[in-house]
């Protein structure tokens, strides 16, 4: 093995993947990254290297203020259900972590504080005066995300004060043309303000020998990079005013680190956190080969600020970098508006994770090309190729050893298709310390073709009847061309590999067994492990997709105070709280409210209902007598989500009380259902007290 991985030492891979901010849930967009570096280190251990992979939460910052502030909650608050919330969605996806941390834990702290003291005693930190945008009526400063404008490169609108997501441009706050506060909304201001640089530009050498002496780094990065170091490196603001979510400066009041600072020193406190101390992850790191895996929008930060932030700490620089392109949308950039930006929770709701998996192994490679999901390509990656080609041949060999042979093996045959399939083997194994999983996938879809192949010219449910012995060789090679086939697809779609394990019976298996050497067992059945996906209703356009419905609990009632029908509710969707004007002050006494389970349109378009803002509003149905009854999912929490099977929701935009009622959510078989699919929970259906067919709104 340590040939295939071109290495003569025998040090342990850290292997990291870029730390999602705990601003929001993971999309179908992220998965790609965590995914394509759980398929690296699962390679990696299954070749006997030591692997392990470390993430975290990234929690600080401008990203996680505005969007406590637009729901309404405290950042801590955010940052711990966010956290929680991707945590889980990643162990379903199979990513399979040493340690998913965050950085505002106690070790991240002790860790920046750490590179800070280092950093300002080597000279690397200074100070200086800066002008910075201000407002003058929330009397703030605005770093960051919280001022808006048009980008000072390309002119687009709405571009937040650091980053142009439409030409990924970076840019001072100041430089945006006619910037506004975000919080307000007036135009803002300015102000000056002292604040720490760290001297990027020191390290033009250091930088431009490691991009080029580095050969596990893409060229086409490099030479993107390098442009950037011959222009010339302009030193870097890493401290923020008050008020900020972050780290303080050690020893100054009223300053922060900035989070770009602090966020990959994430990456060692995940290692310390796994290794027991900060002490034993420092040392860890340093005596560890670096590998991390992030996206193209994030390559300034990976490629020149923290490779400096290490070299300044006397720490090694990466020793692997890779870089991958951004996921498409049937072609199109991922979206909030046009609603593709998929929930990753919620697309397990239709298919399993080994799928999406595979389907992403299938399309990476080291390189910055984009990936395009379209349902055709997924229907037929999945069916032809996964299903049709590697999952039925295990199948039919395993069916019919267990069925016509006793489940009995003998030895293989001396059939070319030993060589021909070691050799692929040997190619599969190079193209996964490539990174080049797209190869590896079509090499194991070639060992499947070899297979059914031979199985195909062999003919052993013919042969069976006259030389059962023969049969058996056949079966034998075709049992172990499965084996092999388990092995090689493992890192990919490890549940799959599991299952055909248990069947084959040789135990858990690893790259030593990639071989023809199991012989004279007997099998221990065989069961189908992947069912065809005849489609994948992923309808972005159906208008159900476009309503967040959402459970959620009634914490005040208060009488509207001027309108007599109306109630004033305080209500709490899990991960923010929403204040509800509601027509049932005829219908309930705030008694039989209060601590109520609900569901909410969450996304409606917030109305003023005399005078009283309305951010939502509740579902009740109609019953005989023609009271409203609230639908009341009793064993389900705040915040959990309202579906039918087969929908996946849309990344939430507005929409009107029109547009909810076009969709005829009504009582089914008393239940509220849409177009006959029941509205359920992950606990239960919403039961509705009404008549048939009558309408919830
Ligand atoms: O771009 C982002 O989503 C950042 N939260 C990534 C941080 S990666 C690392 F440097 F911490
Ligand atoms: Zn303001």
């Amino acid at each position: 093995m340590k040939k295939i991985l071109d290495v003569n030492s025998s040090k342990p891979f850290i292997i990291t993947a870029a730390l999602p901010y705990a601003n929001g849930r993971l999309h179908i967009g992220h998965i790609v990254e965590y995914v394509q570096a759980d398929i690296y280190a699962r390679f990696l251990r299954l070749a006997g290297v030591d692997a392990k992979y470390y993430c975290a939460s990234d929690t600080h910052g401008t990203p996680i203020e505005v969007k406590a502030q637009e729901l309404k909650i405290s950042p801590d608050e955010l940052v711990q259900k966010n956290h929680e919330h991707n945590k889980t969605v990643l162990q379903k996806y199979g990513v399979n972590f040493e340690s998913f941390h965050a950085t505002n834990s106690s070790e991240n702290k002790e860790l920046t504080e750490w590179f800070w003291g280092v950093h300002l005693s080597k000279g690397l930190l200074y100070t200086k005066q800066i002008e910075l945008s201000y407002c003058n009526n929330c009397k703030r400063f605005l770093p960051d995300r919280f001022v808006k404008g048009n980008c000072p490169k390309c002119g687009a609108p709405d571009q937040y004060g650091d980053v142009c997501e439409k030409c990924n441009g970076t840019h001072k706050t100041i430089d945006l043309k006619n910037p506004y506060c975000v919080i307000c909304k007036k135009s803002a201001g300015r102000k000056n303000s002292e604040h720490h640089f760290f001297k990027l530009s020191a390290f033009k050498e250091p930088l431009a020998n490691w991009l080029s002496s580095n050969k596990n780094l893409q060229s086409e990065v490099v030479n993107q990079v390098m442009v950037w170091v011959d222009q010339g490196l302009d030193d870097w603001c890493i401290t923020r005013d008050e008020p900020y979510y972050g780290f303080k400066v050690p020893g100054i009041d009223n300053k922060y680190v900035y989070v770009w600072y602090d966020a990959p020193i994430g990456y060692i406190s995940s290692v310390a956190n796994a290794s027991g101390s900060v002490e034993q992850g420092l040392k860890k790191w340093k005596s560890s080969r670096i590998t991390h895996v992030i996206g193209k929008d994030i390559l300034y930060f990976h490629f020149l600020f923290w490779p400096a932030m290490l070299h300044g700490a006397g720490l090694q620089m990466p020793d692997n970098v890779t870089v991958h392109g951004h996921l498409k949308w049937e072609g199109e950039k991922l979206s909030k508006s046009r609603g593709t930006l998929i929930d990753a929770d919620d697309f397990l709701k239709l298919t399993s994770p080994e799928f999406l998996r595979f389907y992403y192994a299938y399309h990476l490679s080291k390189t910055m090309n984009d990936i395009d999901f379209t349902k055709d390509s997924f229907l037929k990656v999945v069916n032809t190729e996964l299903i049709a080609n590697i999952a039925n041949y295990c199948y039919r060999v395993l069916s019919f050893c267990s069925t016509k042979l006793g489940g009995k093996i003998s030895v293989c045959d001396s059939s070319d298709v030993q060589k021909k399939i070691l050799e692929i083997s040997e190619r599969v194994l190079h193209s996964y310390a490539r990174f080049d999983f797209r190869e590896a996938v079509r090499g194991i879809l070639e060992i499947g073709s070899v297979g059914n192949t031979y199985l195909q010219d062999k003919e052993p449910w013919k042969v069976l009847k006259d030389d059962e012995d023969l049969a058996r060789k056949t079966i034998t090679t075709a049992v172990n061309i499965s084996k092999i086939i388990s092995i090689l697809i493992k890192p990919i779609i490890p549940e799959f590999s599991r299952s055909l394990e248990d069947q084959i019976g040789a135990g858990v298996l690893s790259n030593n067994d990639i071989n023809f050497k199991y012989e004279n067992k007997t099998v221990s059945g065989a069961r189908i492990i992947f069912q065809r996906v005849d489609s994948l209703e992923i309808n972005t356009g159906d208008s159900f997709s476009s309503v967040d419905l959402k459970v959620a609990k009634i914490l005040s009632v208060d009488n509207h105070p001027t309108a007599e029908k109306l109630y004033v509710l305080n209500t709490d969707l899990g991960s923010e709280n929403k204040v509800i004007v509601a027509g049932l002050r005829k219908y309930y006494s705030p008694e039989e409210l209060l601590g109520r389970n609900i569901v909410v349109v969450a996304n409606l378009e917030p109305a003023t209902l005399r005078g009283v803002k309305s951010n939502g509003m509740l579902l009740a149905s109609i019953d005989k007598k023609g009271t409203p009854r609230i639908l009341s999912p009793t064993k389900s929490s705040p915040g959990d989500d309202v579906f039918i099977d087969g929908a996946v929701k849309k990344a939430v935009k507005q929409i009107t009380i029109e547009e909810y009622s076009s969709l005829g959510i009504k009582v089914f078989k008393g239940r509220a259902s849409y177009k006959s699919s029941p509205l359920k929970t992950i606990h239960e259906e919403i039961i509705a007290d009404a008549p048939e067919e009558s309408l919830i709104g």
